[in-house]
């Protein structure tokens, strides 16, 4: 029973521990300061997005969700988020991570035209998951 008890502390108190050693293990990515306030910027809009598709979505208005997924995330947002220049300072798996979750997004416009529900969930995820990647790998602060 101590036994127990003793693992139970040390795991608990453990985890977090291997968790913020999982955490400094992100790359850092230097970024000219005007370029991390912009990327942070567009950051936040990622995520205002993502909760506007939710809130289509559960309003049944697939073509407004693929419309706004297209546009903000999608292959047709690169020119807007000035892709291409701020691609120049990103490590290459980097790269491959923001497009695959701009790629993810434009699938999703595709999904969402369709209307059904539980393919348009399945798609919204595939995005959400590029951008855990990413959060996972790399950081600027
Ligand atoms: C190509 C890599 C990449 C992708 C893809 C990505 N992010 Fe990020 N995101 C980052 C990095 C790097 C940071 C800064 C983290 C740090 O330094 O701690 C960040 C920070 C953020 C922040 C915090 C912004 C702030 O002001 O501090 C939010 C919110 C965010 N991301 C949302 C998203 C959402 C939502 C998606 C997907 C739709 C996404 N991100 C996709 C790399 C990415």
């Amino acid at each position: 029973m101590i036994k127990q008890i003793i693992l139970a502390i040390t795991i608990t108190f453990l985890l977090p521990l291997a968790v913020n050693a999982a955490e400094d293990s992100r790359v850092m990515v230097e970024l000219p300061g005007h370029m991390k306030a912009h990327m942070l910027q567009n950051m936040r809009n990622h995520l205002v997005i993502i909760d506007q598709l939710l809130a289509l979505i559960s309003e049944d208005k697939f073509d407004q969700a693929a419309d706004i997924a297209e546009s903000e995330l999608g292959m047709s947002s690169l020119h807007k988020h000035g892709a291409a220049h701020m691609a120049q300072f990103y490590p290459k798996g980097m790269q491959q991570a923001g497009t695959n979750m701009h790629k993810s997004a434009s699938q999703f416009a595709r999904t969402a035209q369709e209307g059904d529900l539980l393919d348009t969930l399945k798609a919204l995820q595939k995005i959400t998951a590029s951008c855990t990647v990413c959060h996972a790998g790399y950081r600027v602060h």
